[in-house]
């Protein structure tokens, strides 16, 4: 699968890229990370990619020109032309199935701004899918550039050792359940002990035991979230 990200910032992404699973997923060539700098589409000698908004306000806004012709120049780099995804607090906001669901696409372009956001025109011109990793502001598009990646190449064959584990990844599947408690050596710590059931062998009372404290997770959540709203 084939990423293009489109940033003002590329640096930003040298040390997510250089570790861990997406590292050895690049290696193994599961993945592809390209990264684009908008920058290199400015115009003029000043190299311009941002300007005050017409009407007045505070902040800048990133011109339509530098970012209009940079999708227009990574899209042909590879085929397919992909699915273009701008990263913007307006967007429709991230969950596990459209994680999924971009995960069925061999190519996502995804275009990361600053700034107060894009020239409308951007959207008008692209139509990009706006996606949203939560409802607050980051200071661009850069980190939920990162989220979307590091979600989505779980589901990429092979990426994860065992192909069948990103499945039992919470909110995968059709039991959308929160995982179980996990424990691991030692037994004990500070007077805190692992549950006997998990050191029984009985992996009938494991699983339901599991099964259990997965339910009681998500419901206590499920009581969190409404406590939020209230
Ligand atoms: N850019 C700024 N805030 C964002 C958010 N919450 N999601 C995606 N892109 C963003």
């Amino acid at each position: 699968m084939r990423f293009d990200v489109l940033t003002l910032f590329p640096q930003m992404f040298a040390g997510y890229l250089s570790h861990s699973l997406l590292a050895k997923a690049i290696e193994k060539r599961l993945v592809d990370v390209q990264l684009h700098d908008i920058r290199d589409w400015a115009k003029g000698k000043h190299n311009k990619v941002d300007d005050r908004p017409f009407g007045g306000g505070p902040g800048m806004v990133m011109m339509v020109e530098p970012v209009v012709e940079c999708v227009e120049a990574i899209r042909p780099l590879a085929e397919p032309p992909g699915r273009l995804i701008q990263l913007t607090p307006q967007g429709r906001r991230l969950d596990q199935s459209i994680v999924e669901e971009l995960s069925g696409e061999e190519r996502l372009i995804l275009l990361c701004g600053r700034y107060e956001g894009f020239d409308e025109r951007v959207s008008e011109i692209l139509q990009p899918d706006a996606i949203s990793v939560g409802d607050y502001v980051l200071n661009g598009g850069e980190v939920a550039a990162m989220v979307i990646v590091d979600a989505v190449i779980r589901h990429v064959p092979g990426v994860l050792g065992d192909e069948e584990s990103s499945k039992q990844d919470s909110f995968s599947g059709e039991q959308r359940h929160l995982e179980w408690a996990q424990y691991t050596r030692p037994r004990e710590y500070r007077g805190h002990v692992v549950p006997d059931v998990l050191m029984s062998g009985n992996h009938e009372q494991i699983a339901a035991w599991r099964a259990e404290q997965g339910r009681l997770r998500t419901e206590a959540r499920e009581r969190g979230e409404m406590k939020n709203e209230e």
